[in-house]
């Protein structure tokens, strides 16, 4: 109660978000909306707790069959509601959070970051067999990279979250990459904001040329593992 107590203070002092998205202001509204967004953080932040289990999971029982990880590493986050209302304005819905709920599949965000490429598919595969969740989307910029260079899987899920009275479905967007790929990823994410200025065609191009340039590396470095991996089977 007390934490409920403090993250509502935050919402509270964060006042010009109301104002700013004109959210009924008076003061039981304001409360029920702050408690809405708390329950709703709490649901995606437990998908993602969810996922990453799941994915966990599979991993440990594949170090025992294949005597590797093929996960290097998870990240989750759940976006903050200004990111909700944001993206609610921009894509010209409705502001509320049965819409954000309705329409945004990226409100719980799971990052899955693998070895190789290979690693990428099998382990996707592997998470979609399971029988209590359900794909909503899929985008594969891997086999379709984006033409900015940006390559990644990315699988929208729909996954149960059990409550104490009820069972929700939540929506969630799993991103799939390789090591290789998140490097460029976050480097063109911060160099994205960087640059706007005159230079921008030849840091896009340049950017695109960095992406091939790692593409072309992690099939080198895939082929050479699988070479070494299979002599010392
Ligand atoms: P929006 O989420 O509204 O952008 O639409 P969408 O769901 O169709 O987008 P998409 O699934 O293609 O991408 C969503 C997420 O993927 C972004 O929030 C980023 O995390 C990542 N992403 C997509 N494109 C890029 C890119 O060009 N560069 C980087 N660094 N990340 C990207
Ligand atoms: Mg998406």
């Amino acid at each position: 109660m007390q934490v409920e107590h403090s993250r509502a203070r935050d919402f509270f002092e964060r006042r010009e978000f109301f104002d700013e998205y004109k959210i009924d202001s008076d003061h039981e509204n304001m409360m029920k909306t702050i408690h809405s967004f708390i329950k709703i953080e709490n649901i995606y932040a437990s998908a993602a707790r969810n996922i990453t289990t799941r994915l966990e999971n599979l991993n440990d029982e594949m170090k025992v069959s294949k005597n590797r990880n093929l996960i290097h590493e998870i990240k989750t986050r759940v976006k903050k509601p200004r990111s909700i209302a944001e993206k609610l304005l921009r894509k010209g819905y409705k502001l509320s959070i049965e819409s954000a709920r309705e329409n945004l599949n990226d409100i719980a965000g799971v990052r899955v970051i693998c070895p190789f490429v290979d690693d990428v598919y099998a382990i996707a595969e592997l998470l979609l067999s399971q029988d209590d969740l359900y794909m909503v989307q899929k985008t594969d910029y891997i086999q379709n990279p984006k033409p900015n260079g940006y390559r990644s899987l990315h699988i929208d899920v729909e996954i149960p979250v059990f409550l104490s009275q009820q069972k929700e479905w939540v929506k969630a967007e799993i991103q799939f990459r390789t090591i290789a790929m998140d490097y460029w990823a976050t480097l063109e994410h911060d160099l994205g904001y960087k640059f706007n200025g005159e230079k921008k065609e030849e840091v896009t191009r340049e950017l695109k040329e960095c992406s091939d340039l790692i593409a072309q590396a992690d099939l080198r470095m895939e082929k050479l593992h699988k070479v070494l991996y299979e002599e010392n089977e």
